[in-house]
């Protein structure tokens, strides 16, 4: 079948799926203390994803990684991950984790044939955790890192969010504890995805952290560093690796950007900070057949902006953080 490919030629191969917009964690960034979540009959069912996902692997999408809010409270959500391998034309699933959950579906999601996980880890702390996450447990997400490694989901990557006042004193700590376990880290800028937080005051540009003294110490910056996919690549001066620096406010890679993404509640977003969606729940719902899914979904691929806007005003989005999973 014809490729996915948008009015800039950029081939779409990589779809991130919300699977649920509930967590067990409210952190600070990306959700509203008291986010209200879709009722269970607006978010898709399995029959609804894996028909999604199939029209758009015939399309040429090969890569999927399961998002949230956090994907494992979705119920069977081991089951949907082997659903999904077996669909034709995906050679690698990987899901986006807080990771408390880790200990209990580690050995079930590498069975079902994930091949990895990134985890979101912003802190050391425990009180700092707890404060950043809404109520979360350092000890429970630190187990679920294990549980990861142990069942062999790698290589895991850790993504940290970089918050001026919060935990730019950490990031050096976060690196020596990734590359002591064999774990990759990738620093993400913050970017302004929700009221009620003070984004102005904690967002700190990736330029800055490459001029600290600790990172100086621990990474080579004077290297320009290669693209990976949306992060840009340095190697760490102990040679065991690199850092991962994703920069979307300060340096985009928007003409590289190779990725849709599928809302809980069955949206094709088209661009990480643009409200703009297309509803295909609403399309099968209403009796869309293959063909039609796949005329729906070219239009709305047809839609994508060139590049994303952030407008550093959160109010009237439809969608937060929490329902488009990062
Ligand atoms: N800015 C940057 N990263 C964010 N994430 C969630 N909200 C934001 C934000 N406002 C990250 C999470 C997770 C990933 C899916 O997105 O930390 O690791
Ligand atoms: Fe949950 Fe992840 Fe959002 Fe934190 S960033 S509230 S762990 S979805």
């Amino acid at each position: 079948m014809k490729p996915l490919v948008d009015r800039f030629g950029r081939a779409i191969t990589y779809l991130r799926v919300s699977v649920t917009d509930r967590c067990n964690h409210r952190c600070n960034y990306c959700s509203r203390p008291q986010e209200k979540h879709r009722e269970r009959n607006q978010v898709l069912s399995f029959s609804e994803l894996t028909e999604i996902i199939t029209v758009m692997a015939s399309m040429g999408v090969e890569k999927i990684r399961f998002t949230g809010g956090e994907p494992l409270v979705r119920k069977g959500i081991a089951e949907l991950v082997g659903m999904v391998n077996a669909i034709e034309g995906i050679r690698e699933t990987t899901l986006t984790t807080n990771a408390t959950l880790l200990p209990r579906f580690a050995r079930r999601l590498k069975e079902a044939g994930l091949k990895r996980v990134n985890i979101s880890m912003d802190t050391l702390d425990a009180e700092k955790f707890r404060l950043i996450t809404g109520g979360g447990r350092l000890s429970l997400a630190l187990e679920g890192i294990e549980a990861a490694l142990r069942e062999g989901l790698v290589p895991v990557k850790l993504n940290t969010v970089v918050m001026r006042g919060i935990n730019e004193d950490e990031l050096a700590g976060i690196i020596d504890f990734a590359s002591e376990r064999g774990m990759g880290v990738r620093f993400i800028e913050c970017m302004p995805m929700r009221d009620g937080f003070d984004w102005k005051r904690h967002y700190m540009p990736i330029q800055e952290v490459l001029e600290r003294e600790d990172i100086k110490e621990r990474v080579v910056v004077e290297e320009r560093g290669e693209p990976g996919g949306a992060e840009h690549m340095l190697p760490l001066r102990s040679g065991r690796g690199r850092v991962g620096f994703i920069s979307p406010l300060s340096n985009r890679f928007c003409e590289r950007c190779n990725r849709l993404r599928l809302t809980a509640d069955g949206r094709l977003h088209l661009c990480l900070p643009a409200d703009m969606d297309v509803s295909l729940r609403d399309a099968i719902r209403g009796g869309a057949d293959r063909q039609g899914l796949e005329a729906l979904i070219r239009k709305a691929t047809e839609m994508k902006p060139e590049a994303g806007v952030y407008t550093f005003s959160t109010e009237g989005r439809k969608k937060s953080m929490i329902h488009i999973g990062g």
